[in-house]
């Protein structure tokens, strides 16, 4: 359950598809370089990834299911300030597959909106499970995920 808090009025959401795909790039860019900046093993992965190779990625796995977009724009510049990629496979797995909201926009309820959206358009496509994939090294996140009932099953290990 999400605590209702006084949400910007200044900003406004628009969700689509992957045609909204290259309007997250800006704040793609800067989460990249966050995950860099507080990766643990795995900082290479992020250094060398652009947001072509991620747009790819993405793509790719639309082809086998569904996209989902959600995006927080400031009203004032129309400039996107958070967003929300989300997917369905065709397994039904639902997936929140990247979120972000720029470091001056944070804590005014952008993330909370922005995952609700995502997670009611998983939920209208009848998913049967959701998952969100957290980086090692980005453990504070946790928090924010627990408010929508995420917690931790299972952690994978990859080989570098
Ligand atoms: C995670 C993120 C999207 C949250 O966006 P946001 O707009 O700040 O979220 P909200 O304002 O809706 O926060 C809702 C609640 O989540 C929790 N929360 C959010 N950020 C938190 C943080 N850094 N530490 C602890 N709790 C946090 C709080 O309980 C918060 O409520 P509060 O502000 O009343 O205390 C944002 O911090 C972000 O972009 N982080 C960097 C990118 C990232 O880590 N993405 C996830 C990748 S897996």
């Amino acid at each position: 359950m999400v605590t209702a808090k006084a949400n910007r009025s200044d900003i406004t959401y628009v969700s689509g598809k992957e045609v909204l795909l290259d309007q997250i790039e800006p704040v793609w860019v800067e989460l990249n370089k966050h995950m860099a900046q507080i990766a643990t093993d795995f900082k290479q992965h992020f250094e060398s990834m652009t947001f072509q190779r991620r747009k790819q990625q993405l793509l790719q796995k639309a082809k086998d299911g569904e996209m989902h977009i959600d995006l927080a724009l400031d009203g004032q510049t129309d400039k996107v300030v958070g967003y929300c990629v989300s997917t369905v496979d065709d397994a039904k797995v639902g997936e929140v597959e990247s979120i972000c909201v720029l470091q001056a926009y944070r804590r005014s309820g952008i993330g909370s909106r922005l995952m609700s959206s995502a997670l009611a358009w998983i939920d209208m496509l009848g998913a049967s499970k959701k998952i969100v994939a957290v980086s090692a090294g980005n453990e504070v996140a946790f928090g924010f995920y627990a408010l929508f009932g995420f917690h931790v099953r299972k952690t994978v290990l990859e080989q570098i």
